[in-house]
């Protein structure tokens, strides 16, 4: 078979290829079958990181690079590069026309790094498969872009567009919820209607589907997804507000100037602090100009400390470093109630801390809007919160117990059901690329 299914994930990616055995999920780093969404440019030739390859011939820049694990494992480790991650969340915004500096003076279009990392993924496809892949089922958002169909059909156009670069003739797209729903619907044993709630890193997406052991056998499936929708808030903007809560404080963020002949002292520039805290901008604070702009704000400053850590989290490349703490400061709250942050690489000896009701807080107004985002989705299926007999939660973030409580209290007639929360959406779109190319 030719075809395969992509789940390109804000965070983690998985594809799903044709077996004897019906769809599986590819191997795509050592054994694992999801793989973080990230690219690491090496540019030091001389010292390159484990599982670094070589550039293919005719792409740009002619740096070699490494993926997933490897990827932020090379970052971590100190090597000479550039690391990429969420670039699913430019799709849409003006950075996919614009190109980053990947150091050595080499620029990269952000786009060509969704097209580098898919191409990777689809080599992984082929090896597994034995064949060439030519036709594809990616995933997508119910929205890459809230509230704007015109720029999120250019998101889509843009995906298109990089799956298109590296070989895929047939390229076709399904909403990542409605894969989570077929997904589901392989352990249903009679027909009922779902809400699946998938929340990952970027978008956390609804549906409402009809499913059952009878409509599982349709080709057309119309006429059972009864509504989807979603909103482009997660898992990363959940990392963002704990940085700023946590981290960002110590560099500098909420801070004053100094007090300059009696006049209020102003709030320091906090750009720099969002920018730090937010995934896919981190590379735009180690711009050359932007790096001379920050170096000549010391003046505003009241505590001359806090601009000398600014300083080194960006002299020395420490924005993923920090956010990836955040990250985990959010998943260790929910399970253990506070977290603790090592900060010992800004300075010796430096901490942050994290309490369950400062996440809580934190995440308040976002929980909110998802919530809030669920319950439209079953209006507009013309249904009342009690019609919902099941509601599937999948995606990374359903892992936070306060986002999944309140989903529960919003439908509590509805049975809880948890899918596996990284490979739901790649099955998913796995069976539907099967219905869709078997033919
Ligand atoms: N135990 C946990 N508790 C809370 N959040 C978690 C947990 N484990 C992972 N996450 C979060 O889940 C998110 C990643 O989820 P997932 O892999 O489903 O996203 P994705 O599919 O890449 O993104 P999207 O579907 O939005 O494009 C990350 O933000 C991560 O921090
Ligand atoms: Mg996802």
């Amino acid at each position: 078979m030719t075809y395969c299914a992509i789940d390109f994930g804000t965070s983690n990616s998985a594809v799903a290829i044709s077996t004897a055995a019906g769809m599986k999920l590819v191997p795509l780093e050592g054994a694992h079958l999801t793989m973080p969404t990230a690219v690491f440019y090496c540019t030091d030739r001389d010292d390159l990181p484990p599982g670094a390859e070589p550039a293919p011939a005719q792409t740009e820049p002619p740096l070699p690079r490494v993926f997933g694990r490897a990827a932020v494992q090379a970052y971590m480790d100190g090597y000479g590069g550039r690391l990429m991650r969420s670039m699913k969340s430019i799709l849409g915004s003006p950075l996919v026309e614009q190109t980053t500096e990947v150091g050595e003076g080499y620029g990269v279009p952000y786009l060509d790094i969704i097209t580098t990392y898919l191409r990777h993924v689809r080599e992984h496809a082929q090896v597994a498969s034995g064949q060439a892949l030519t036709q594809v089922v990616l995933g997508r958002p119910v929205y890459f872009v809230d509230e704007d169909p015109e720029r999120d059909a250019q998101a889509e156009a843009s995906l298109r567009a990089a799956a298109q670069a590296v070989g895929f003739e047939s390229i076709h797209f399904q909403f990542e919820p409605i894969a989570a729903a077929f997904d589901y619907e392989q352990q249903v044993q009679q027909e009922q209607r779902v809400l699946v709630a998938d929340i990952g890193g970027g978008t956390s997406d609804f549906s409402v589907v009809r499913v059952g052991p009878e409509r599982m056998k349709r080709l057309d499936r119309r006429d059972d997804i009864l509504s989807h929708h979603g909103i482009h808030i997660a898992g990363t903007d959940f990392d963002r507000h704990v940085s700023l809560n946590s981290v960002m404080p110590v560099l500098g963020y909420g801070a004053f100037g100094p007090s300059v002949g009696g006049a209020e002292p102003r709030p320091v520039p906090s750009r720099v602090y969002f920018d730090l805290s937010t995934w896919h901008l981190i590379n735009t604070v180690y711009q050359p100009a932007r790096v001379a702009e920050l170096k000549s704000m010391a003046g505003f400053y009241g505590n001359p400390v806090h601009h000398t850590r600014l300083m080194r989290v960006i002299h020395d490349r420490l924005g993923h470093n920090l956010i990836s703490r955040a990250e985990q400061a959010k998943i260790d709250v929910a399970t253990t109630g506070l977290a603790t942050l090592d900060l010992g690489l800004v300075e010796r000896g430096l901490n942050a801390s994290l309490k369950h009701d400062e996440a809580a807080k934190a995440l308040e107004a976002d929980l909110h809007r998802i919530v809030d985002s669920a319950r439209e989705t079953v209006q507009r299926a013309g249904l009342k919160p009690q019609d919902i007999d099941a509601l599937y939660f999948t995606g990374g973030s359903t892992g936070l117990g306060l986002l999944t409580d309140q989903l529960e209290a919003a439908f509590p007639e509805a049975k809880a059901v948890r899918g596996d929360r990284l490979a739901s959406v790649a099955t998913g779109l796995g069976l539907h690329a099967q219905r869709l190319f078997q033919g």
